[in-house]
């Protein structure tokens, strides 16, 4: 897991973007698969992904793109789904085909089969080159709740009362929130050749410094990606604040850029 603490969120955004245009180079022409999260915290990336294709001509062109999960019960255009959420931040500002955006059918009659579905179509795709990440505070991955399978597969979950509580700033009553999720599972997201994780803020600092120095654990689901053999993680100062190692990063992380040893205690 390599660990790139940055100043803010607009450096933050930048490390972040590096990762995608890496990917879409690397698989160019193969069609790459991208694997796209909602929430807060990738905005910054999105936006700089955006300005990238408007500015510098950064290609999205017949790219395909699996979201992470979707609210069961809100149908897609429901102004707080995910479906529509990544469209509006995202997928409607480069050249990707929006038919080619996929989430999970939270309208879906039969959510059960839908997850199945999914989970098989993610596969049938060739599998996610880079997946973006967040975080929640509880250290939840999509909506992988702590208790979560390190296996499990895309599926209905149940969401938690914190969760919720998190995400009711969304929509107007916390009563409205919905309390069930269709989720890519721990081990749905660990098949993505390369994963990138982004956190700001105090808020989740615990999650980080277990997601990085934790023991994998149920009770932590993002450390189920310390099994991973490609996962960058762009957090800023105060979501790094409760790395016992972040000293170590940052030496390492500029030993890799420079070759040269920076002073670090
Ligand atoms: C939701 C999403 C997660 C996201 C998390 C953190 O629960 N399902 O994918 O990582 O929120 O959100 P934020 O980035 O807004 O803090």
């Amino acid at each position: 897991m390599e660990i790139h603490i940055v100043t803010d969120a607009a450096e933050g955004a930048q490390a972040v973007a590096d990762v995608f245009a890496r990917t879409l180079r690397e698989t160019a022409g193969d069609g790459t698969v991208l694997g796209l999260a909602t929430g807060s915290s990738p905005v910054p990336a999105y936006t700089e992904l955006i300005r990238r294709h408007r500015e510098e001509g950064l290609s999205f062109a017949g790219a395909r793109a699996f979201l992470l999960d979707e609210y069961v019960g809100l149908p897609a255009g429901h102004e707080q789904s995910y479906h529509r959420f990544i469209r509006e931040n995202f997928t409607s500002h480069i050249d990707i085909e929006d038919a080619a955006v996929l989430s999970p059918d939270g309208a879906a009659a039969d959510p059960t089969a839908e997850a199945a579905a999914y989970d098989r179509r993610i596969g049938e795709a060739g599998g996610v080159d880079l997946q973006i990440l967040g975080i929640g505070s509880n250290g939840h991955i999509a909506f992988n709740e702590p208790g979560s399978s390190l296996a499990s597969r895309t599926r209905v979950v149940g969401l938690t009362r914190r969760t919720i509580a998190d995400n009711a700033r969304f929509f107007e009553n916390a009563e409205d929130v919905p309390v069930r999720a269709l989720s890519q599972g721990l081990g749905t997201i660990r098949d993505a050749r390369r994963i990138v994780l982004t956190a700001t803020g105090e808020g989740k600092a615990e999650a980080v410094a277990q997601l990085a120095e934790g023991a994998i654990s149920a009770r932590w689901p993002a450390t189920s990606l310390q099994l991973h053999p490609d996962v960058t993680v762009v957090v800023d100062e105060a979501a790094a604040s409760r790395l016992e190692l972040a000293d170590y990063y940052r030496y390492a992380r500029s030993l890799e850029q420079t070759g040269t040893v920076a002073a670090h205690s």
